[in-house]
């Protein structure tokens, strides 16, 4: 009988566990404000640098881009904040962005999750949000 409830109660709260996981947004998964905080910082820190993409960030108010990009992750990720900057057509229009220039951007930004130690599976899930985002973003 004591081995019965003991299994019960084990089985009861594997399924518990389960339930709580599948109800956790991609943004608690990630580890919430603080690793996006991080994701972004690095991400901002590699585009100022990058010599392939950094030309366009010369007039750029990095404080005001990191609030932006950390808000916007954390909205898309199912997170509890609401991105309030320009769509994305507006703030990047007029830049003429190419798709290899995208693509740049991208690799800094999975470099960016790798520094924070997200696991390959939910980079898969954060580049699933962000990549359809290309068209809206590039001039080809
Ligand atoms: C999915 C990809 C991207 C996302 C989610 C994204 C997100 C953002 C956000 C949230 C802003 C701030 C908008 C505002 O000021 O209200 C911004 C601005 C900017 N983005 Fe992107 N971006 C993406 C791709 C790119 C790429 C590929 C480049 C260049 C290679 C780029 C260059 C810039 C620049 C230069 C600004 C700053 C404009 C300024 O100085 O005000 N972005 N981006």
């Amino acid at each position: 009988m004591k081995n019965l409830i003991f299994t019960l109660v084990i089985t009861l709260s594997v399924f518990a566990t389960t339930k709580a996981q599948a109800e956790e947004s991609l943004y608690q998964q990630l580890g919430g404000e603080p690793t996006v905080d991080a994701i972004t910082k690095n991400l901002i820190d590699r585009l100022l640098v990058n010599p392939k993409i950094s030309f366009l960030f010369e007039e750029t108010d990095r404080e005001d881009l990191h609030l932006k990009i950390v808000d916007q992750i954390c909205m898309e990720t199912g997170g509890p904040c609401e991105y309030e900057g320009l769509d994305m057509v507006e703030a990047h229009s007029g830049m003429d962005i190419k798709y290899s220039e995208f693509d740049v951007f991208v690799e800094d930004f999975i470099l960016a999750m790798e520094d924070a130690k997200v696991p390959f599976r939910l980079q898969n899930k954060v580049l699933a949000i962000f990549a359809p985002m290309r068209e809206d973003v590039t001039y080809e």
